[in-house]
């Protein structure tokens, strides 16, 4: 039998992450150009659409990174060789690929606690639903932003870890923000353990465009998504058919950008704010950014926060990297 529970953080709740969200709108809203953050695409709704995105054949990044996982689970467990793992993820999501490397590390015979971080209520409840029981397994689920999960979690934890990173989740940050990101990962945990991050990687142009502008439309909904979110829960008036998808690569950046377009001059109210934003005719909201790498910029990434890279695992068609670090720090 598995053991799930759920940890839960002291004093936040549904009030402080409306408030937060409202603050960020008005923030982006105002902003020139105008711009959301992504991290509040996963509502129930756009975390059961972003499920769907990872089995659409032109989003082949998952597909990609299923590959690798699967051929590398035994060897990961051989490679890091522990009685006792706590598996730490950040930004889980439904957890499938994360029953691929728990199963690696169960075959060789080692207990595992794992520990999903997901801000989303939604990926919670999928994942828990996903991950085969075990009696050698315990999962503590975490509904939290990255680092107040991981704050939590390491006061609660005692074995070698593990941080999973997977999706490409790395790529929503630019290169400042994925030094930052990772150099206050290697702080947060203790010399010898390790991190798996996933990376996709810089490619044909029509391949990459192609994932962003999915032939089912389903990355327009998930985009435009963002916007019903904000009249459900700030009380907008977002007229989502009036806004537009446009996925677009920026080969100067090296990033996938998306944005949403007003296809004509309006106007829309946020209740919350007590505000009304202008949108001039084909006006952008940006959205995201998808940054792609090199095999060179992730080994710059490891030397530059603090990591040893142990081995990069790639896919037979060079499309995306699994890359394996450990924190070196003096103890
Ligand atoms: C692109 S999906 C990737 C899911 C999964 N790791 C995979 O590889 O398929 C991003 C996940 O991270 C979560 N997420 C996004 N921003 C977050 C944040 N700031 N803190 C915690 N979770 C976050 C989302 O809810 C979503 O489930």
């Amino acid at each position: 039998m598995t053991h799930f529970r759920l940890l839960t953080q002291n004093g936040q709740g549904h009030d402080a992450d409306e408030e937060q969200l409202a603050i960020e709108v008005l923030t982006g809203l105002t902003a020139e150009p105008k711009h959301l953050s992504a991290k509040y695409f996963y509502d129930d709704k756009g975390s059961e659409i972003f499920q769907k995105i990872t089995q659409h054949p032109d989003y082949y990044l998952t597909n990609k990174e299923v590959e690798i996982l699967t051929r590398i689970s035994c060897q990961l467990a051989h490679l890091i060789d522990e009685q006792e793992i706590d598996i730490i993820e950040l930004g889980a999501g439904d957890g499938h690929k994360s029953q691929l490397i728990i199963d690696g590390f169960l075959k060789s015979g080692c207990k595992v606690n794992y520990y999903p971080i997901d801000i989303s209520e939604k990926a919670m409840v999928m994942l828990r639903e996903n991950i085969r029981p075990d009696s050698s397994l315990a999962i503590h689920g975490v509904v939290a932003e990255y680092f107040e999960g991981l704050k939590l979690v390491r006061s609660q934890s005692s074995n070698r870890q593990l941080v999973l990173f997977l999706g490409s989740n790395i790529g929503n940050f630019n290169r400042e923000q994925s030094q930052g990101f990772l150099r206050k990962l290697w702080m947060s945990l203790s010399a010898s353990d390790y991190i798996l991050t996933g990376y996709d990687l810089k490619k044909d142009v029509n391949k990459l465009t192609a994932a962003y502008n999915d032939g089912s439309g389903l990355t327009a909904q998930f985009n435009l998504n963002l916007l019903h979110r904000i009249n459900q829960e700030l009380g907008g008036n977002f007229k989502p058919d009036k806004f537009q998808h446009y996925g677009i690569y920026n080969p100067v950046l090296g990033a996938m950008e998306s944005y949403v377009l007003s296809t004509e001059k309006q106007e829309v109210y946020i209740k919350a704010l007590q505000r009304v934003f202008h949108f001039d005719a084909y006006e952008p909201i940006h959205l995201e950014y998808s940054f792609k790498f090199t095999k060179k910029d992730i080994e710059d990434l490891c030397e530059q926060t603090g990591f040893t890279l142990v081995q990069n695992f790639t896919d037979a068609n060079e499309h995306f990297i699994d890359s394996l670090w450990q924190v070196t720090k003096e103890v």
